[in-house]
């Protein structure tokens, strides 16, 4: 028995040796220690060692089984430590070199343009309102005097929603769902997406924003007069104070009368070139005095109240500003494009 214990503490402790790998050191373990494991099976063939033997053997057994105890811990010990070094050599961390750059994020430039036009009506004292895109006969061609048979409702321009719904045409929607649920005085911009059914292209694109804005109160104390000067301000603010502003009487079903606004040329200054096709005016928008029949469909008074409103295509704001000659441009989302228009918060930073 005696000879038998050492010759399997000679082995194991063979086995574990220096370079012993964790999936070994952990077998020797098993094979010795474990339940059913070499020392057991001596441990329970004691009753055969002479009863004078016993307490030597007994030691022995407990000897032998403390050895290959402390030389597994030694050995995983070991192993920690190494596993440790290891990973903090493969993270080691060189402070003193340049960090690498985060690219930083940027608004969109129909973001920019949006947010700049909304800034500059809200400094004239108009709130900002957000209506839904998705609408219904009613607010986005009957309450605004739209006839039933008016081309503008026939499917080559209205995307038609089960349900009876479509998305909207235009952002004059937003008029009708303010002056439903309110009284004047209001002035409001209802800025939003609009879908036509368009081909992408250069010049158009079945979605595109638009900014709807109206102002309405007692009659007489809103004005044609009135729309002239919100609408030139706004022209000067946006484009730059040299920009010279003519309105062009024109036709809506929601107002009357009704005027288009023009801007001089940003490129020839109104001396004529290819993109103002020689007249040296780019139309802008499009607005007028609310309709009376729009007004009774919202429950005002036309004896009672007046107003003018105005809507302008986002994109087509923008490709002007920023001299982009194509729209399909903002919407493709290429990062040299989108890199090349600054936010307003580096602007106002340098
Ligand atoms: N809704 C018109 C359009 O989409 C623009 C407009 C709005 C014109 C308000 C007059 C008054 O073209």
């Amino acid at each position: 028995m005696r000879e038998q214990l050492e010759a399997l503490r000679a082995a194991a402790l063979a086995e574990l040796g220096d370079r012993a790998s964790a999936e070994q050191i952990e077998a020797v373990r098993v094979r010795v220690l474990g339940r059913g494991g070499e020392l057991t099976e001596v441990m329970r063939r004691m009753r055969e060692v002479p009863a004078a033997e016993r307490p030597a053997i007994g030691q022995l057994v407990n000897q032998v089984k403390r050895e290959i105890e402390s030389r597994l811990e030694a050995l995983q010990e070991r192993q920690r430590a190494a596993a440790l070094a290891r990973s903090l050599g493969e993270a080691r961390l060189d402070v003193t070199l340049p960090g690498a750059r985060i690219p930083r994020g940027r608004l969109h430039p129909l973001t920019l343009v949006m947010e700049q036009m909304l800034d500059i009506f809200a400094s004239m004292g108009f709130e900002v309102a957000a209506t839904q895109d998705v609408e219904d006969d009613f607010h986005n061609f009957e309450a605004l005097n739209f006839p039933p048979d008016h081309p503008a409702r026939e499917m080559q321009d209205t995307f038609f929603l089960p349900g009876g719904m479509l998305l909207r045409t235009h952002t004059s929607n937003g008029q009708i769902r303010v002056m439903q649920h309110r009284k004047p005085p209001l002035a409001v911009v209802c800025p939003g997406n609009c879908y036509r059914r368009d081909e992408l292209s250069v010049r158009a694109s079945p979605m595109f924003g638009q900014i709807e804005g109206f102002m309405v109160d007692r009659a007489g104390r809103v004005t044609m007069a009135h729309l002239k000067g919100v609408l030139s301000e706004f022209a000067r603010a946006f484009y730059g104070p040299q920009t010279a502003v003519r309105f062009r009487a024109s036709f809506f079903p929601f107002t009357e009368p009704s005027a288009e606004l023009d801007i001089s040329c940003l490129l020839c200054a109104g001396a004529g070139c290819r993109v103002c096709k020689q007249s040296g005016w780019t139309e802008i928008l499009g607005s007028g005095m609310i309709h009376p029949n729009v007004l009774r469909k919202v429950g005002y008074d036309p004896a009672e109240y007046q107003g003018f409103a105005f809507g302008m295509g986002v994109e087509r704001q923008a490709l002007l500003k920023l001299g982009v000659d194509d729209m399909r441009l903002f919407f493709e989302n290429d990062l040299r494009f989108l890199g090349q228009f600054p936010s307003f918060a580096a602007r106002s930073a340098s």
